[in-house]
């Protein structure tokens, strides 16, 4: 029989709940909360971690996760980009099905929920919505679903074919899953390396226009209204998709909508130096777009943080700008550079509801759809899962793409220092991360 875990007490932290936080201790006892409160005596014999001056909230949820396993280990594994997640506080993430094979059956869906068994942080699945992503003919939704699969996306492509797109939404509809759709007209994007706009002239690189994301953004929300299906919308970049979504969230559809620390932190100047670190689909954008981003994030446009987390290993993107791969490591910096891009529009305490309870909520693992014990994304509350963020707004550190958990180094915010940093991490009751280094 498995040795039972010491009870752990997570002391002197501010308990993060609704936006806001209280001074609070947390204590677990077989991977599940037993007391939240100030001053709470610590059992005989049990593990307590120094929270003091930190935020402690349920782990981070990300809704967009590249682990590339099956098929491309040289970029990151499921271990690894576990490890990386568990780093940056995270006890649950959306695995993408844009591996190779991708997981557009039941055995390869299979085999990365098993692959994610006893990893630091919990590994959901995304299916895709067609066969092979090729975009011709729908993959075994049903079949997926009933592994327990909640959310289905071509995600690195959108479904150009409207006709199948709606077939795809009528069909989920009747299963009770999401799709979730990566914006992006292939024909208005083909052959651009960075955002259309002033940068791209004065570099020299062929432009992807908004407008490439926005044309589907538009066509899908109209599919949505036919359908009433509800639909995800990933990594929202533009100004332009936020006024969309809004229109379609005032009208009453039945969407939700992610964007990715990046797009909040980083504009197209970014790309001055050809440096392909900032290469990423969609592209980084103006100004204007960050600050509506933002603003959309803050007023409930826009519901959550998703980290795009792309590992591509040196060899591959280590090419000049417009011949590397688009894509970007997100998971061990997503948390301090969201709350320090977000600074004067949210409160750390706000950008962690929009990493836990949103995102959860679109996963479909909160309380809503979970026992409490295994729930994601709080409440942190007595019979919550005893996965734990514990968050110190004040550390600063200095981003090292070489001491990363990750098998990639493709981070653009390398020898960057930023403020707030994600010191423990625990998971089912176990601290897998203390003082900021992984415990496995
Ligand atoms: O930059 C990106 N990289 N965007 C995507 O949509 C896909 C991702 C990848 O898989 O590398």
């Amino acid at each position: 029989m498995a040795e039972a875990a010491p009870t752990l007490v997570v002391r002197g932290g501010s308990v993060v709940e609704g936006g806001t936080s209280t001074r609070a201790d947390v204590v677990i006892e077989d991977g599940v909360v037993v007391a939240v409160g100030e001053g709470l005596d610590v059992p005989a014999g049990a593990t307590v971690l120094d929270a003091g001056g930190c935020l402690v909230s349920s782990g981070l949820v990300d809704l967009h996760t590249h682990l590339r396993q099956p098929g491309h280990e040289e970029a990151e594994t499921i271990e690894s980009g576990t490890r990386a997640a568990a780093l940056g506080g995270f006890s649950a993430v959306m695995a993408m099905p844009n591996t190779d094979p991708p997981i557009d059956s039941a055995a390869v869906a299979e085999e990365v929920l098993a692959l994610g068994r006893g990893c630091p942080c919990e590994v959901l699945v995304a299916g895709a919505i067609t066969l092979g992503r090729r975009g011709e003919e729908l993959a075994p939704l049903r079949e997926l679903a009933a592994l327990g699969v909640r959310l289905f996306t071509d995600d690195g492509s959108g479904v150009q074919n409207g006709a199948l797109l709606r077939r795809a939404l009528e069909y989920a509809r009747g299963l009770g899953v999401t799709l979730a759709e990566h914006c992006e007209d292939a024909e208005l994007a083909a052959g651009g390396a960075m955002h259309d706009g002033e940068w791209s002239s004065r570099l020299g690189l062929p432009g992807i226009p908004a407008a490439a994301e926005e044309a589907m953004l538009a066509r899908d929300l109209a599919l949505v209204r036919q359908t009433g299906s509800p639909m995800h919308f990933l990594h929202v970049s533009t100004r332009g998709s936020v006024a969309l979504l809004k229109a379609a969230r005032a009208e009453g559809l039945p969407v939700t909508a992610e964007v990715t620390p990046h797009h909040l932190a980083l504009t197209h100047a970014a790309v001055c130096g050809y440096d392909p670190a900032f290469k990423v689909n969609p592209p980084l954008r103006t100004m204007e777009d960050t600050e509506a981003l933002a603003r959309a994030l803050a007023d409930g446009t826009i519901d959550a943080i998703a980290t795009d987390h792309a590992p591509h290993p040196p060899e591959a993107k280590d090419l000049p700008f417009d011949e590397a791969p688009p894509g970007m490591l997100g998971l061990e910096t997503a948390l301090s550079v969201s709350v320090q891009a977000l600074r004067g529009v949210l409160g750390a305490e706000e950008v962690i509801t929009r990493l836990t309870t949103a995102p959860a909520a679109i996963a479909r693992v909160s309380i809503a759809e979970r026992p409490a014990a295994t729930a994601q994304g709080g409440p942190l509350v007595v019979g919550a899962a005893g996965h734990l963020c514990v968050f110190d707004p004040e550390a600063a550190w200095t981003v090292d793409s070489i001491a990363q958990a990750s098998r990639s180094r493709n981070t653009p915010f390398a020898g960057t220092t930023l403020q707030g940093r994600v010191r423990h991490t625990v998971h089912a009751g176990i601290p897998v991360v203390l003082d900021a280094v992984a415990q496995r």
